[in-house]
């Protein structure tokens, strides 16, 4: 991120505060916001797809300052429950640059969001059109809901590959091979209870080949256009969803936005004009691409375990005082993140390590392979970068443990984002 870099003495500052200040104020584990670096991110967003709306993906993370924050630069908020509808209410975004997923949305949530008027809900059921005529009809007070309909493509992105005819066997949205997605758009359409604003598409996270998206612009032009020949009612907007990848390790070299937003402007004009549609007005949901990179995760190192390999060599396990309970991906997904030594300069030489959390579990492992100075040692501050999405947002309390803070630096100042959990907390819960 823009604002982290090693001082003289090697020790990681961040906007003008080293890593041992913040451990010392905060304590560790925490997560450390560069908010400036974060704000320019959502800038840059914004300014490649001017024209287009950007909606930030709450479920990357998000709290009420980070909510602020991306609105303040343009961007709307894309929720995917109640909570993150709460969230980004409570922190005073404009309703109607709101967005609310999801595949089973209860009557709570629904409701939730028709109370707030939020600017789009994204239907992606045939039981979801049924719920929200229903509680239109029931609520009785003249609303509207403007509705987009999520469809799948066919189209499965993962990291560096993608799948152009990848199998639908999955939970989400409206299939357009089986035509189960114009049949959804017909529904919506007929329903005077609601309003069709579009289609929706998002084919994956973290991907790097454009040309997932171009399939998927392709095919869900298409059926905008097969939907206007239907109906004679070309609909006005259309979002082609998140999944930017980010650089998690030096091994990974994502598109800039401006970029991915000269490649996704030009296959939408060229499919618009092929299918004698006007471009209708679209959007894109970026999550990770703007929270990612701008944050990282600071450890304590507790213990240090050298293990011997067959061959003879010997891997360094580094045992912080987090783990999987606040960064789960590397368990779940095998992702990959780098580590650094954050609170010195060391001269020892490079040790093969891996970053290990302190929870009952063999696969609690936050950096697979990493090479960290031979002489790492308790009391040292480890930080793994590009750790602001999808870390703190799927932390859980597995062993009890209290999940981290989030903290934000601006100026050589921090402010609190989301305090420390305690186990006062945890306790708070257990009424039995
Ligand atoms: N829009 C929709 C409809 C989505 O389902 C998602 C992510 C996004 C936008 C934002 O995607 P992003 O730009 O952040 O990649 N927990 C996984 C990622 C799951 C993403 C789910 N949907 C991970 O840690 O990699």
């Amino acid at each position: 991120s823009r604002n982290v870099a090693k001082n003289a003495d090697g020790v990681l500052t961040v906007a003008g505060l080293t890593v041992t200040e913040i451990a010392e104020q905060v304590g560790t584990p925490v997560y450390v916001v560069d908010e400036d670096d974060l704000r320019h991110r959502a800038r840059e967003f914004a300014a490649a797809f001017a024209g287009w709306d950007v909606y930030y993906a709450g479920k990357s993370f998000l709290c009420t300052a980070v909510a602020r924050w991306v609105a303040d630069e343009g961007l709307g908020v894309d929720t995917c429950s109640g909570g993150e509808l709460a969230v980004a209410l409570r922190a005073g975004v404009d309703p109607a640059r709101i967005g609310l997923h999801g595949n089973n949305k209860s009557d709570t949530e629904i409701e939730l969001a028709l109370d707030a008027g939020v600017g789009r809900i994204i239907a992606d059921s045939f039981d979801e059109i049924a719920r929200l005529i229903r509680l239109v009809r029931t609520r009785d007070r003249g609303e509207r809901p403007r509705l987009m309909v999520r469809v799948t493509t066919g189209v499965e992105a993962h990291t560096h590959a993608y799948i152009a005819t990848a199998h639908e066997d999955q939970k989400f949205g409206f299939s357009i091979a089986s035509g189960n997605a114009l049949d959804a758009l017909l529904q919506v359409h007929a329903a005077s209870e609601l309003e069709l604003i579009g289609i929706h598409s998002h084919i994956g996270s973290q991907i790097f080949d454009a040309e997932g998206f171009a399939v998927a612009a392709r095919r869900t032009l298409g059926l905008h256009a097969e939907f206007a020949a239907r109906t004679g009612v070309e609909p006005p907007e259309m979002d082609l969803g998140g999944g930017f990848g980010i650089a998690y390790t030096s091994a990974d070299t994502p598109a800039t936005p401006a970029e991915l937003a000269e490649a996704m402007r030009r296959i939408v004009e060229v499919e618009c004009a092929a299918h004698g549609v006007a471009v209708p007005h679209l959007s894109i949901e970026p999550g990770r691409a703007i929270s990612g990179p701008s944050a990282f995760a600071l450890y304590e190192v507790g213990t240090v375990k050298r293990v011997e390999l067959d061959g003879g060599a010997v891997r360094t396990y580094v045992a912080v005082d987090g783990g999987m309970s606040d960064n789960i991906r590397t368990a779940l997904y095998a992702a990959e993140y780098s580590a650094t030594l954050a609170s010195r300069r060391s001269a020892a030489g490079p040790a093969i390590s891996r970053v290990v959390g302190k929870h009952c579990e063999g696969g609690d492992i936050l950096v697979r392979d990493e090479f960290l100075p031979a002489d790492v040692t308790p009391g040292d501050l480890v930080a793994v970068p590009a750790s602001g999405a999808y870390s703190r947002s799927m932390a859980s309390n597995y062993n009890h443990v209290p999940r981290p803070p989030v903290i934000a630096v601006a100026d050589g100042r921090i402010q609190t984002l989301l305090r420390r959990e305690t186990l006062d907390d945890i306790l708070r819960l257990d009424v039995g």
